[in-house]
């Protein structure tokens, strides 16, 4: 596929975002909501979905593979939305990015969220719902310690709830899975949760009557979309373009269900969507 030339000016490039699939546009839609000049490139891993039962080994492999399609296309940073990809496979991503000439910072949702919660809590309690993936990870865990040692964790793997959300959002078994992940919560007393997937905030009503209207329910776009602002100004790549920035869409499975799915997660119309092939070649030293 031809690529257009990519701007000369560094501040004028896209930010390159990429998840597992639909998910991540709820993270999209807070960027596009904080930074509504910047250009965005979305990459979906469609066809690899879900990446909540995967390894880390192969979250490392995924996450270097789109890492190298989007800095081919000359993104000023890179934006790690999916919450597995990102408790897995984010220090050996920064390595590899440090590594490329092109020195291409990278973001990723869990850090912020995790800093989010640490403000949020009153009592020290704070609760985690993700997939295994990143609940094996402990990356959770480790952002939390070293926001604050004295911040406990209760976390819950929720196995099938990403998969059931694409199905059907507000269905009595998205509800039977909702109060059976949030009873380890409400026994441990958090009284702040944090949704460490990207499916979850599409659940927040449903999620804030079962867990109680006093809980304070975090999750990471928003405190990602900050991070994102900041690392913007701080390497002077924030562009100078005062009218409305473009975003477009790749995915490496069909573009068709995604646009029709996509449209409910970004809250905002979905444009352009191609097809992509990833470089199944790249493999990662671990
Ligand atoms: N983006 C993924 C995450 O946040 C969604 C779930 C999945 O791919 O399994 O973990």
């Amino acid at each position: 596929v031809p690529q257009a030339p990519a701007p000369a000016e560094p501040r004028d490039r896209p930010i390159g975002v990429f998840d597992s699939g639909v998910g991540g546009l709820t993270v999209l839609h807070e960027l596009l909501v904080r930074l509504p000049q910047e250009d965005f490139v979305y990459l979906a891993d469609t066809a690899r979905f879900p990446y909540g039962p995967r390894t880390r080994a192969e979250l490392e492999r995924f996450s270097m593979q789109i890492a190298e399609e989007l800095v081919r296309r000359r993104v000023k940073l890179l934006v790690v939305a999916c919450n597995s990809a990102a408790a897995a496979a984010l220090p050996a991503l920064t390595q590899r990015m440090m590594q490329t000439t092109l020195g291409v910072d990278v973001i990723g949702v869990v850090r912020p969220g995790a800093i989010h919660a640490v403000a949020a809590t009153h009592n020290g309690k704070v609760g985690l719902l993700a997939t295994p993936a990143t609940v094996a990870s402990g990356a959770y865990r480790e952002a939390l310690q070293a926001a604050d040692p004295h911040v406990g964790l209760t976390e819950v793997a929720c196995p099938d709830l990403a998969q059931q959300i694409e199905r059907a959002t507000f269905d009595d078994e998205v509800l039977a899975s909702v109060r059976d992940a949030c009873a380890p919560l409400r026994a441990a007393q958090v009284d702040t949760v944090i949704l460490g997937c990207t499916h979850y905030p599409l659940l927040r009503p449903m999620l804030q009557r079962t867990l109680g209207p006093d809980v304070t329910i975090v999750s990471s776009g928003a405190p990602l979309a900050r991070s994102v602002e900041h690392v913007l100004g701080a390497r002077g790549l924030a562009t100078t373009r005062t009218t409305e920035g473009a975003y477009r869409f790749l995915t490496t499975g069909d573009p068709a269900p995604f646009a029709d799915a996509g449209t409910r997660f970004l809250q905002l119309p979905l444009t352009s969507v191609d097809q992509v092939t990833l470089n199944p070649a790249l493999e990662v030293v671990a």
